[in-house]
């Protein structure tokens, strides 16, 4: 094992290009054994695309990449996993229907002398390993079920069980509540200690400054710094990234207030929620705060008739609104942006244009026939909007960075011109450029009369962008404070159940 703060791995010019698309140019990068090295930049500077050559998942068209100062071919997965790196990447890939000690074991079995698979040994060292890291998962417990902070633990599992040298971590904090955010930097911390070299890849630019000792910024597949973090302060940070010192987050425009549009009475479903009631007003933004598993996404899905609902009452408008499935509650002016966009928001082979303009087909296709000129200039309007990266709107939307994947699936709710917008997670994987600039666009939809009940998982997102706050904890909504209550300590006492509303 290589001795604290020595090279381990050097890129030399990486390069890389998709057709007219510079991913990365000429990137040189040193990481060092037992350091945690921080990997920022805008949606679509290159970040995932550098993790996926070290993966041998992408080829670079220039560069080298040395090893204890050798020179190495990462010509496939296999070849990297030998080579001891390991990646978590921005969606974990566990395979659901195998066990626990399956996954960590997962295309590497352990065999007994008759080369069978030896159980046995799995079962224990999987046990070992979940133990020294406190993780709560037994080896035979099935993986579906499981939520996203188990399933990176697992992944995490899955890297010590071989001798893991460097760890790749692309946003894993994305989805996990404050307390799964610690036990993760817990784990980190002792990788680090043991010698591992860590690249952490995150848009919460405070968790980069609190966990990394080294920061390393891209612009547009160029590195432009790296840094020891203590020397790089974020507002210095934010200007590398962007080009341009960022004027305020969550620019709040004052919309008018009218009247009720939406009521939610006594909503319950068995075992999930209950007693939920709340309104929401024309133009107003109403923030949905708790933690994970609080059961705000299931609220917002059983609305917006994913889910069914076993009790309670919808009104919309004055009318009465059963939600039997989502092209119904569409027809009533009602859009839900789902948290999970890869499974539900997006169709990954199809361009861009098609995407967006999915929810409104009717609208583009009057007496059936569809105008693709119209499709594209709605979807251009919202590239513009949205600054998406993509070489034009045919391009696919598999081949779209993480983040600008995510203002697609925004733009498609955007473009059905709903009355009433449930957002779930909306800036979850977007960097904190475009960030203010979704903000900028709810917030002057508000205006327009749109109304909007913001979920999110970023108290200062909630708090900044919301005119009044529910707060939700084990199925019950707990709390309703007022623009002027709702203190992050105050939201937080309340979803943790420290403080009674
Ligand atoms: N398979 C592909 N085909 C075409 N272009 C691609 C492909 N993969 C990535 N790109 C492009 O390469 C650029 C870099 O993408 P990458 O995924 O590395 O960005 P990122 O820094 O990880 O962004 P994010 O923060 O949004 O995850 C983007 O412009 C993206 O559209
Ligand atoms: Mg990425």
């Amino acid at each position: 094992m290589s001795a604290h703060g020595s090279p381990l791995i050097e890129l030399r010019g990486i390069t890389k290009s998709y057709g007219g698309v510079q991913a990365l140019a000429d990137v040189g990068l040193v990481i060092e054994a037992g350091t945690v090295h921080a990997l920022v930049g805008e949606n679509g500077a290159g970040k995932s695309t550098l993790v996926k050559i070290l993966m041998g998942v992408v080829h670079a068209d220039e560069g080298d990449v040395r090893i204890d100062g050798q020179l190495v071919h990462i010509g496939d997965p296999q070849t990297a996993h030998r080579l001891g790196i390991i990646a978590m990447y921005q969606e974990p890939t566990v395979f659901p229907d195998l066990t626990v000690s399956e996954n960590v074991f997962a295309g590497r079995h352990p065999r007994t002398a008759l080369r069978t698979v030896d159980w046995r040994t799995m079962r224990r060292e999987t046990e070992r390993i979940l133990a020294e890291f406190d993780v709560d998962l037994g080896p035979d417990t099935p993986v579906r079920g499981l939520g996203v902070a188990d399933r990176q633990l697992l992944e995490i599992a899955k890297a010590l069980s071989s001798s893991a040298r460097l760890l790749i971590m692309d946003e894993p904090t994305a989805a996990l509540s404050p307390h799964e955010v610690d036990n993760l930097f817990a784990t980190v911390g002792r990788l680090r200690e043991r010698g591992v070299a860590i690249v952490f890849i995150s848009h919460r630019l405070e968790e980069a400054e609190a966990i990394a000792d080294v920061v390393t910024v891209l612009r547009d597949g160029r590195h432009v710094a790296t840094s020891p973090t203590a020397e790089l302060p974020q507002a210095e940070i934010v200007r590398l990234m962007v080009g341009r010192s960022l004027d305020a987050l969550f620019p709040k425009e004052q919309a008018e207030i009218g009247d009720v549009v939406f009521e939610a009475k006594a909503l319950g479903r068995r075992g999930v929620f209950s007693e939920v009631s709340f309104e929401l007003r024309r133009g107003e933004i109403v923030g949905l705060a708790g933690f994970i598993g609080s059961g705000r996404t299931e609220v917002a899905r059983a609305i917006f008739g994913i889910d069914s609902l076993d009790a309670g009452e919808l009104w919309i408008e004055g009318r009465p609104f059963r939600p039997r499935s989502p092209m119904a509650a569409l027809r009533r002016g009602l859009a839900y942006l789902p948290e999970d966009r890869l499974q539900q928001g997006l169709v990954q082979p199809m361009s861009v244009s098609k995407n967006v303009s999915m929810a409104v087909l009717q609208r583009l296709t009057p007496g059936g026939v569809l105008r693709p000129r119209r499709e594209r200039r709605l979807a251009q309007r919202f590239v513009d909007q949205l600054t998406i990266k993509a070489s034009s709107v045919a391009q696919v939307v598999k081949s779209l960075s993480g983040g600008n994947q995510q203002k697609v699936v925004l733009a498609k709710w955007l473009a059905a011109e709903p009355r009433i917008l449930i957002l779930d997670e909306p800036t979850h994987g977007v960097d904190v450029g475009t960030k203010a600039d979704v903000h900028r666009t709810i917030s002057h939809l508000a205006t327009q009369g749109l109304t909007i009940l913001l979920i999110s998982s970023e108290l200062p997102e909630v708090l900044g962008m919301s005119d009044r706050v529910l707060v939700m904890r084990e199925g019950r909504l707990v709390a309703e404070l007022s623009r002027a209550e709702a203190t992050q300590e105050r939201v937080v006492r309340v979803a943790a159940g420290v403080e009674a509303a």
